[in-house]
């Protein structure tokens, strides 16, 4: 079976945590310290905060930006349930927003669309908090024009880098470019520490913010004469030494990941060229980093894609769908009433979006012999 993703795990990884395990400290410490700063030298950013996973740092994302019960924040439609999630544990409403068809990411135009709807509600306006688009599958969304539009309307762009450790927008970083970004380090991710994830930002008061809620609410820099440090309710989502050390050995094969998935995902690209199945659509100056290579079936072949997904799978090629049509999952759709065709890009590429294997280290004919495959598949269904 030709897997959808295998980590590059290698002997300094399992060194690193070994070490760390024999050394007894287990918790938050210098390892996870030195896993922030290379995550800041390789974002950009002034601080990055360690946390348990990606949920986790959105969620205190929200909460350090003062996202309280009756709020309203701005998210893209089509992404993993998390980035809904999120809003709604901290009692807020999601207001979707649909996304452009080839890039999977939040379209600007849609965006100005509901800002304008929710300028015509008044007081519901002013319960606008934040905008929270992904960079989907790894390629960063148009944050030039989602900020821009965040910016006039008077809100932070949150940006949910996930996936886009290393992805760039016209020379921008991932997770540089919003008040705070948000990343994720699953095995399924670029690095991997199992799970994991970090938040990006430069403001060191929102910071300080969130480094008190992941540890319990501790002030990390209590003021002179605190008789203790508990200065707000916090959560313990602090990430191990394990993972911190992995994090180190990790981020030191982060080029060499990301140039070995692109020249795969361009072989891909050459298989599908003139092929009824679309390749990523990578706009100029965009530098994508394909943490997945999602194709689009033809429409007459979306429909039978259980069926294709299943056939790949008896010939040994592991593959899935791409993401999912948040508002249309049982729980936001019996609580919002959505329906199909209230976010048509998204309806589309949900039900047409197919994800292919790709890892460091897949080999120039697994990429041939999983693109003929599909071919071969889609022509038959
Ligand atoms: C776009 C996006 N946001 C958030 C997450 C959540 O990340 P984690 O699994 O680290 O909580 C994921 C996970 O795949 C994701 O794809």
């Amino acid at each position: 079976m030709i897997r959808i993703t295998v980590p590059s795990i290698e002997e300094d990884d399992l060194a690193a945590v070994r070490e760390t395990l024999q050394s007894g400290f287990l918790v938050q410490g210098p390892r996870v310290k030195a896993f922030e700063d290379a995550m800041a030298a390789e974002v950009g950013t002034k601080n990055v905060v360690a946390v348990t996973n990606c949920t986790a740092a959105l969620h205190l994302a929200l909460l350090a930006i003062g996202v309280v019960p009756g709020d309203l924040v701005l998210v893209t439609a089509y992404s993993w349930i998390t980035t809904a999630n999120v809003i709604e544990l901290c009692g807020a409403q999601p207001v979707f927003v649909d996304v452009d068809p080839k890039t999977f990411n939040m379209d600007p135009a849609a965006l100005e669309r509901r800002l304008a709807e929710l300028a015509n509600l008044g007081e519901t306006r002013k319960r606008l908090k934040a905008v929270l688009p992904v960079h989907t599958f790894g390629q960063m969304a148009d944050v030039d024009a989602l900020g821009s539009i965040a910016a006039k309307a008077g809100i932070p762009m949150i940006e949910d880098a996930a996936c886009a450790l290393g992805a760039t927008w016209n020379g921008k970083r991932a997770g540089s470019v919003g008040l705070v970004g948000a990343f994720s380090f699953h095995p399924r991710k670029a690095i991997t520490t199992g799970e994991g994830g970090a938040l990006t930002t430069n403001d060191d008061a929102l910071a300080r913010t969130l480094r008190a809620l992941r540890n319990h609410g501790q002030d990390p820099t209590p003021e002179p004469g605190a008789t203790d440090p508990f200065v707000m309710p916090g959560h313990n989502t602090r990430m191990t030494e394990m993972q911190g050390a992995m994090g180190v050995t990790q981020m030191k094969k982060l080029a060499r990941i990301v140039t070995a998935r692109k020249r795969l995902a361009a072989r891909y690209d050459e298989r599908f060229r003139g092929s009824n199945v679309t390749p990523p659509h990578v706009p100029a100056g965009s530098g994508h980093v394909y943490q997945s290579y999602v194709t689009l079936l033809p429409e007459a072949a979306a429909a039978a894609r259980p069926a294709i997904l299943a056939k790949l799978k008896e010939r040994g090629v592991e593959a899935t769908i791409g993401t999912w049509h948040m508002p249309l999952t049982q729980y936001f759709r019996t609580k919002y009433g959505y329906r199909k065709g209230d976010f048509p890009a998204s309806d589309d590429v949900f039900a047409r979006a197919l994800t292919l294997p790709l890892f460091e280290a897949m080999t120039d004919a697994q990429v041939d012999e999983v693109a003929s495959t599909l071919l071969d598949v889609v022509s038959s269904v």
